[in-house]
């Protein structure tokens, strides 16, 4: 049951509980957290407050120990790892926080599979690769292997590689933890960019420049949420591709 109303995200008295040798550890608890289509949030919070745990909670990374996910109108909590795997192919982009690039892979290559996996075309995933790459200053990359990168090199390919696939949600934690300025700025324009298109985006982020980026901005504390502030106005955007602006960049 999916219906085109319902919000990308929603999560219901979503809780995490952590168990640390036999130590229960509640790293999320009980969030309700609503994502309409086309929303920018950020979530942040000190160290330790939840953010990772629930990020990828919506990813399907991590199980929850009590609540309801809902993506698209679809439960998805209750689904298999296998349902998962499928289900993030088709709909998620993930940057993770410590990137998780496949080792002996090319950068090219690690950005065009998800695309291939999702049946796009060699032409296309190799177009849609080289747009992205050089939107985030990689360009003379492509062949390098990930070890050979610097982390923020290797940061920005994750993100290429979670928009390389047009994600229905991009979900992405402290995407500028390892960039300098410049290359803050990269990821910063290409997120405006994506965004205004219409890419649903849920981020992780210590930087203020990238919240004043977001639609919300959610405060977590201690696995809850204590702020969720709405700090622009609703802006009317283009439902197109959020990949139409990419081309257009090209
Ligand atoms: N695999 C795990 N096993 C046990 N406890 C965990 C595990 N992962 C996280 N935790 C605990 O859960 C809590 C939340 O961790 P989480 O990684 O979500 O925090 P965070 O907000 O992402 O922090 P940071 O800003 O440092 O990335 C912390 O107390 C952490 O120690
Ligand atoms: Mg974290």
């Amino acid at each position: 049951m999916t219906s085109a109303t319902a919000p990308v995200v929603r999560t219901v008295n979503l809780v995490k509980i952590y168990q640390n040798g036999g130590v229960p550890v509640p790293a999320v608890r009980g969030v309700d957290l609503t994502v309409e289509e086309g929303e920018f949030v950020a979530i942040m919070g000190p160290s330790g407050s939840g953010k990772s745990t629930l990020i990828h909670m919506l990813g399907g990374l991590d199980t929850r120990t009590g609540g309801e996910i809902w993506l698209d109108g679809t439960r998805v909590d209750t689904l298999s790892e296998s349902a998962w795997a499928v289900l993030r192919r088709k709909k998620i982009g993930f940057v993770f926080q410590f990137f998780n690039l496949v080792a002996n892979m090319t950068v090219a290559d690690n950005v065009e599979l998800p695309a291939l996996l999702a049946g796009a075309s060699a032409r296309e995933a190799r177009r849609r690769r080289e747009e992205l790459l050089d939107a985030l200053g990689l360009t003379g990359r492509a062949d390098a292997a990930p070890a050979q990168l610097s982390g923020g090199e290797q940061q920005r390919v994750a993100l290429a590689r979670a928009l390389a696939n047009q994600p229905r949600l991009l979900l992405a934690d402290e995407p500028t933890g390892n960039l300098d300025s410049r290359h803050t700025n990269d990821v910063l324009r290409l997120l405006g960019q994506v965004h205004a298109k219409g890419q649903t985006i849920v981020l992780v982020t210590h930087d203020a420049r990238v919240a004043c980026m977001a639609d919300r901005v959610i405060n977590l504390l201690d696995g809850q949420i204590v702020d969720d502030a709405d700090i622009t106005p609703r802006r009317s955007r283009s439902r197109g591709s959020a990949w139409d602006v990419i081309e257009l960049h090209g």
